[in-house]
């Protein structure tokens, strides 16, 4: 079964299309992050013009390498060739996110389920990110033509690729369930009981900011600038424990009993800090002081995330846990999570970090394996849409 995906919740506009949920035959994102990065944040109203200017680019570009005719592939009459004989159902991103930019990637959607006829599959943005697990390694397309344009969006096209080449590697042959999923993101941190591919239970989430969040907002105070949890990572890097500074940030409920998280107080003991650090009037800033910060802000972040993943796995008994989210892409996190859950003897997966931020592949990943279709009349974008499910 081929799913055509379209994501657009915030300021990336994808389109994917995936095999049986887990093999990806293309795939493609344009986002507009660094324009409002300028800003110092989101633009709603800017995101959705964004969105509307590059969604056709972006399904083209999606859509194309599955036409095996040496024609122009933007000619529409091609494009409605190949989801009409291509795509089974068309699955798309109704919440949460920015109602502006939900609006365009839905209405595409809808577009093309009443003109190809064609059944839809409303997904959960943040449900589906835990789906990135289940889709076949190896990067396929990701990797491949890659064509930054000087002005406009970065388009990742997909090769095609033989029909069920690469079922075989995928993780969903491997997960064993009961599995915890901690879903990591800019908006979100959520903890997940998953009992199947199918049947989820929300267990705790962040009280007030997400570690996403948290990671950004710090990032900008120590000077990073939009660099964001990538560039806390980078800087980590070159953190010198013998040389550098040395100081304790707190890790926020690390020791409560429940699975819920809180980030906003160590944004404020990063400030207060940096206060101290930084000295009065016109003294300059101590430059040991940066990745010792960067350091500093990524452990506690991805100590209270490795905590709370593990205490859900023994509580649970899971046999597996799965990151996802952007921030899953975050190295240290990783290692974490991989030397404590050995312990524990739980497997841990993680999806390749191009699947961790956001894209369409694993809006189709969730949609195959959970999704419900529907007619293209009844989808409408829900951009309070809960993320605290039962079933
Ligand atoms: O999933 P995503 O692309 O968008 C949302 O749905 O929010 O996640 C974006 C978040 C940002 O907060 C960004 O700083 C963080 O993922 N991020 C990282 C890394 N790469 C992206 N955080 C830590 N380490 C990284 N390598
Ligand atoms: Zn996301």
């Amino acid at each position: 079964m081929n799913i055509l995906a379209i994501e657009s919740s915030c300021d990336e506009t994808a389109a994917a299309v995936v095999k049986d949920g887990t093999v990806i035959l293309s795939t493609a994102v344009a986002s507009s992050a660094d324009m409002h990065a300028r800003w110092g944040g989101i633009v709603p109203e800017v995101a959705a013009r964004k969105q509307l200017e590059y969604i056709i680019p972006v399904l083209t570009a999606a859509l194309s390498p599955l036409t095996d005719r040496p024609t122009q592939v933007s000619a529409d009459r091609e494009l409605f060739r190949l989801i009409t004989d291509r795509i089974d159902a068309v699955a798309v991103t109704v919440g949460p996110g920015l109602v502006g930019s939900l609006l365009i990637g839905i209405e595409a959607a809808k577009c093309i389920g009443w003109l190809c006829d064609k059944p839809m599959i409303p997904v959960n943005h943040v449900l589906a990110h835990m789906y990135a697990n289940f889709v076949a390694d190896g990067e396929i397309g990701l990797k491949s033509r890659s064509a930054r344009k000087q002005t406009g969006p970065e388009i990742n096209n997909g090769e095609s690729i033989g029909a069920g080449s690469l079922v075989s590697q995928s993780h969903i042959q491997e997960i064993t369930f009961p599995a915890i999923s901690l879903v990591v993101s800019g908006g979100h941190t959520e903890l997940y009981l998953m009992e199947s591919p199918k049947i989820l239970k929300w267990l705790g989430g962040t009280l007030d900011d997400a570690a996403g969040e948290c990671l950004d907002k710090t990032a900008r105070l120590i000077g990073l600038g939009a660099g964001g949890g990538l560039a806390i990572q980078n800087t980590a890097c070159t953190y010198r424990p013998e040389v550098d500074i040395k100081f304790k940030l707190p890790r926020p409920l690390s020791a409560s009993h429940d699975l819920n998280f809180s980030f906003s107080g160590l944004k404020t003991a990063v400030l207060r800090e940096w206060t101290k650090y930084q000295g009065s009037g016109d003294s300059v800033m101590d430059p040991r002081c940066t990745p010792a910060f960067a350091n500093e802000i990524q452990e506690a972040v991805t100590d209270v995330l490795t905590d709370k993943t593990a205490n859900a796995v023994g509580k649970y008994h899971a046999k597996s846990a799965l990151i996802s989210g952007g921030v899953a892409a975050n190295l240290r996190l990783r290692e974490k999570l991989k030397h404590r859950l050995a312990a524990a003897n739980c497997n841990l997966y993680v999806p390749p970090v191009a699947l961790c931020t956001d894209n369409a592949v694993y809006i189709a990943a969730y949609a195959y394996f959970r999704g419900q279709p529907t007619d293209w009349q009844s989808v409408t974008a829900q951009p309070d849409l809960t993320v605290e499910v039962a079933t």
